[in-house]
């Protein structure tokens, strides 16, 4: 079973509305490969034949964009933003009031495109070893609803402990036994702070609240830049003026209009007032 240039280009326009993904011409095979087993599963021999379902179904339509999002991730992925968080943090295990003098609200932390939760958790390790339970809060969102799903189960392969400091490994890993046997459970208690949820960022949204710090990293490079300046111009609206951005280190912001952000340090932003340096 084929994908013609034709479905292919019907599945191209899918994906962008739906979720803002650019699929260039050099995807078709990915795409082919991976749709192939929903094909199997409805019985059916045409990807045109699986068009008209997404077309009809909303609910296959969740299928399709589950099995077309990359969700590669990991713990402690780029480690330079665990540091500087590391640091800010620590400033205000030490001074609280440094957070916010005036809100003296919980330090909020948005992992927009979370995947499966990897990159929530490492956060909440390092806040949850320097702060109390009533001084953070995490949201993790992404489309993709099975990420999601595992990302609220917090069980992960043992293999995926690698990047975790051996100090939070100890902490907050907890070593599955019996049926649970090579892998790991993430310490519950760290939940209780955590929000995981199914959200798409090229639609502007504000009932998450507004955040002190929000990770927004490798999902840039799947917009195109109209996109991007939209999923931006999202996040933006709920990020608190002296909050950071922190996208990845192998993206950038070139091109868009990025309003009152100012670079601090390489994949680090700051929101400034208005008339702020
Ligand atoms: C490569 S993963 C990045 C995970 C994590 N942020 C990291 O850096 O390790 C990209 C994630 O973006 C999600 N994604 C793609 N388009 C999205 C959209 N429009 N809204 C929300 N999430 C999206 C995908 O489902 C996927 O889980």
């Amino acid at each position: 079973m084929t994908l013609n240039k034709i479905e292919f280009k019907s599945f191209q326009k899918l994906i962008l509305d739906a979720v803002g993904m650019s699929l260039d011409d050099s995807k078709l095979d990915l795409v082919q490969n991976r749709l192939y087993s929903r094909l199997l599963h409805y019985e059916i021999d045409s990807f045109s034949h699986y068009l008209k379902i997404v077309n009809q179904d909303p609910e296959e339509k969740i299928q399709m964009i589950n099995h077309l999002t990359t969700n590669e991730t990991s713990f402690f992925r780029e480690s330079q933003h665990f540091d500087f968080l590391t640091s800010i943090v620590r400033q205000i295990s030490v001074n609280p009031a440094a957070a916010d003098s005036e809100r003296q609200q919980p330090l909020r932390i948005w992992s927009a495109a979370s995947s499966v939760g990897a990159e929530a958790y490492s956060i909440a390790m390092i806040l949850d070893n320097f702060l109390n339970l009533k001084q953070w809060q995490i949201i993790g969102t992404d489309i993709n609803t099975e990420v999601i799903k595992k990302a609220k189960k917090g069980l992960y392969c043992e293999s995926w402990t690698n990047k975790i400091p051996a100090y939070y490994k100890k902490k907050y890993c907890l070593k599955g036994s019996g049926r649970f046997a090579g892998k790991f459970l993430i310490d519950q208690k760290l939940s209780t702070n955590m929000k995981f949820d199914i959200n798409n960022l090229i639609v502007p949204d504000s009932c998450y609240g507004s955040f002190d710090i929000i990770f927004l990293r490798n999902v840039f490079i799947y917009f195109n830049t109209k996109t991007k300046q939209q999923v931006l111009n999202n996040i933006l609206a709920n990020l608190n003026i002296g909050g950071y951005l922190i996208i990845s280190l192998t993206e950038n912001l070139d091109g868009l209009d990025t309003g009152y952000l100012k670079k601090c340090q390489t994949s680090i932003y700051q929101k400034k007032g208005i008339g702020q340096e």
